[in-house]
């Protein structure tokens, strides 16, 4: 069953995407998460960086793809001297990156483009790194995508990403129908997945990992910030909105505690 699910395509464009980000649900999961949107914040994205060596060079050249609201951009660039060109196909997102890091001591290093992460603005070989937390299960054709990650890094170059993918259990296509409809998920990938796109495109796997038992973790941390903020959620979002947001982040919760669904890292260098 679980084969079925992790070919199986749902019909969320990236424009739903982006009606989600600019709106109650892009702060939605700020309050959740933090403005680092993706699992563990700036703790999680100091590991990538170490793995990469970031912390030993500077002015290293990165693309953030699906840069949000700019979070990693202004850690990577303020901690580690990185350059960071920010990619987001959501204006409203690119704006409030903008806004956040003007008047910056490191506002020079970073740049926002407005953009998909399938047609990447950018000419080929220009990145020391390219990197991702938690947003390319948003983007349908990943095969696409990471052929693009390989064109645009210069050669010796890095991939660096996290991502939300299926997990090692089986999952019951009812369950899995509404963990994707809730996020508007168009598909996902698996750990072996990923691993199978990036030698696909040329590059060479350095380390992958599973980090299933920190979603877990992560997803009984989220049910409580909600139901910790309930009145604040109410009185800025609605009833309705909050109660969606409860049975959607319970739901992956279970998911996540069931390994039905986990999160992935993987590192790969351009030859
Ligand atoms: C979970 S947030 C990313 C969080 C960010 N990586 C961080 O760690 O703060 C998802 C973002 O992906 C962007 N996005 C989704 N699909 C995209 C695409 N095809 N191309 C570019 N950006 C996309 C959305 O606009 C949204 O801002």
């Amino acid at each position: 069953m679980v084969k079925k699910m992790n070919n199986k395509n749902y019909n969320f464009s990236v424009w739903d995407v982006s009606e989600v980000y600019a709106g109650p649900g892009g702060k939605l999961w700020e309050l959740l998460m933090g403005e680092q949107i993706h699992v563990g914040g700036s703790e999680q994205t100091d590991i990538l960086a170490k793995k990469i060596g970031l912390d030993r060079y500077k002015d290293t050249y990165l693309l953030d793809i699906c840069s949000a609201l700019g979070g990693p951009a202004r850690h990577l660039a303020e901690k580690y001297g990185t350059r960071v060109l920010g990619l987001d196909i959501t204006p409203e997102m690119i704006k409030e990156a903008k806004k956040r890091t003007n008047g910056k001591s490191y506002e020079d290093k970073i740049e926002y483009r407005l953009g998909s992460a399938l047609d990447i603005p950018s000419k080929d070989n220009i990145f020391d790194v390219v990197w991702g937390q938690d947003a390319w299960c948003y983007v349908r054709d990943k095969p696409r995508l990471i052929q693009e990650v390989k064109r645009v890094l210069k050669s010796e170059g890095v991939l660096a990403f996290t991502d939300w993918i299926w997990g090692s259990s089986e999952i019951p296509e009812s369950k899995a129908d509404y963990l994707m409809e809730f996020m508007v998920f168009p598909n996902l990938q698996t750990l072996e997945g990923y691993l199978q796109l990036i030698e696909d495109s040329g590059l060479k796997i350095l380390e992958k990992e599973d980090l299933s038992t920190d979603f877990g973790y992560h997803m009984d941390k989220y049910v409580s910030i909600l139901k910790e903020n309930k009145k604040n959620i109410i009185n800025n979002f609605g009833q309705e909105l909050y109660i969606e947001a409860e049975n959607g982040v319970k739901a992956w919760q279970e998911a996540a505690n069931k390994k039905w669904v986990s999160r992935g890292l993987w590192i790969a260098k351009n030859s």
